[in-house]
């Protein structure tokens, strides 16, 4: 079995569902439920007892220590994090709680576990930690997409706790010899995207009549890529990827924000057209930039495809399809994520233009 850290989350439950879906063998889902973290996206394997879900932190050593005596894994794949570059600029603590100081303690726990083991459990173990692209910082237009060798200049309270928690995994490794796997990966998007993040913010926003808030000129480029491809490049890496080696993920997939959010409203002007016969395009607002704002990402993912034989299968124009039209399927779900807590962080990320 494996044990899967904050798997209630967007990629996390979409790594879960996709693992069972695809015969995966048993796997503990540990995760603090934290805003962010929502039980319905496991709606699907609620009953399937191969999925066991135990409400807990990362940081929590004495539980840490339980569930891997219990359970025996064979691999950890830590999804666990905070993940918001804007609520990071708000308040870092819990990103420093988690991502820092929360990796920290899943290493030491999965140490003093693995460290235990015999010697051929000790050689299959692995610890995957999922990270991102925001940890090599911001790219000049026209300069080479980050390789696995970029320098790391992480510009955001939350890209500097996530290049933090890459520093620790790599000397875990370097140092107690912990067979990690680090994967690096660009902007995802598909079904069960917390709606704070633009792609499901643009969609939800636009189908509640209300601005569309594009940060400064809207011209910073982000590479996305369908969270499914996510998800199977980490079942890649954990099954054939090298012990303390990093692989970047991305989808060849660089847009600037102001092409997705026309993309957005085009799909729903063909999908769910507004009663007025308007274009969507109208609620776009232009509002403050985000402070340190990183202009651009992009991944060269030629590693991974040429050591792992690792490729997206979504292009952007399949998979922004999908996701408009779970997002329009799915409207129970949009209303059971926009409690309280969402409308006070709306209201105080964009004030009048929410
Ligand atoms: P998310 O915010 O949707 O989900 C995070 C999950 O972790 C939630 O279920 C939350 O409850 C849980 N969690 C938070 N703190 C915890 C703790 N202390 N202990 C246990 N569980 C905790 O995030 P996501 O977008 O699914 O991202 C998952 C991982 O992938 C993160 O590490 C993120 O840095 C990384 N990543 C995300 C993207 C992206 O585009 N979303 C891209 C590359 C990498
Ligand atoms: O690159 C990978 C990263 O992608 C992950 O590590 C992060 O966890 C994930 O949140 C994401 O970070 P971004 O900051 O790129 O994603 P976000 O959806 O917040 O913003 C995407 C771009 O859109 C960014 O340039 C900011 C802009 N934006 C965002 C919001 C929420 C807007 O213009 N308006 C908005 O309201």
């Amino acid at each position: 079995m494996i044990l899967v850290t904050g798997g209630a989350g967007f990629i996390g439950s979409n790594f879960v569902l996709d693992w069972l879906a695809g015969g995966g063998e048993p796997l503990v889902n540990l995760d603090k439920l934290t805003y962010a973290g929502n039980l319905a996206n496991l709606a699907a394997v609620q009953g399937d007892a191969r999925h066991v879900f135990v409400p807990g932190d990362i940081g929590d050593t004495t539980l840490l220590q339980r569930l891997l005596a219990e359970h025996r894994p064979r691999a950890i794949v830590n999804f666990a994090a905070e993940s918001h570059v804007d609520r990071s600029i708000h308040g870092a603590e819990d990103f420093i709680a988690t991502n820092v100081v929360g990796t920290f303690r899943l290493l030491e726990a999965a140490r003093g576990y693995w460290a235990g083991l015999p010697a051929d459990e000790q050689a299959a173990f692995r610890f995957l930690h999922v990270s991102t692209d925001e940890v090599y910082g911001s790219l000049a237009p026209g300069a080479p997409a980050f390789a696995e060798d970029h320098v790391v200049e992480p510009n955001s309270p939350y890209s500097a706790s996530k290049a933090a928690s890459d520093h620790l995994v790599r000397a875990w490794h370097h140092t107690h010899r912990l067979p990690v796997l680090t994967t690096n990966c660009s902007n995802n998007y598909g079904p069960y995207h917390f709606p704070e993040k633009l792609i499901p913010l643009m969609i939800v926003n636009a189908l509640a009549g209300k601005p569309l808030p594009v940060y400064g000129d809207g011209q910073q480029v982000r590479d996305w890529l369908y969270v499914t491809d996510h998800c199977s490049a980490i079942r890649r890496v954990l099954e054939a990827g090298r012990p303390g080696e990093t692989y970047n993920v991305g989808g060849w997939n660089e847009k600037t924000n102001l092409a997705i959010v026309h993309t957005i409203c085009d799909l729903l002007d063909e999908l769910s057209p507004r009663a007025d016969g308007q274009s969507y395009r109208a609620q776009i607002t232009h509002v403050a930039d985000r402070p340190g704002h990183d202009r651009r990402y992009a991944i060269d993912a030629r590693k991974i495809e040429r050591e792992l034989g690792w490729r997206p299968l979504e292009t952007f124009d399949t998979g922004i399809r999908k996701t408009v039209r779970w997002y329009l399927d799915h409207p129970d779900w949009v209303l059971g994520v926009q409690s309280g807590a969402y409308r006070d962080w709306v209201a105080a990320q964009y004030g009048q233009a929410a």
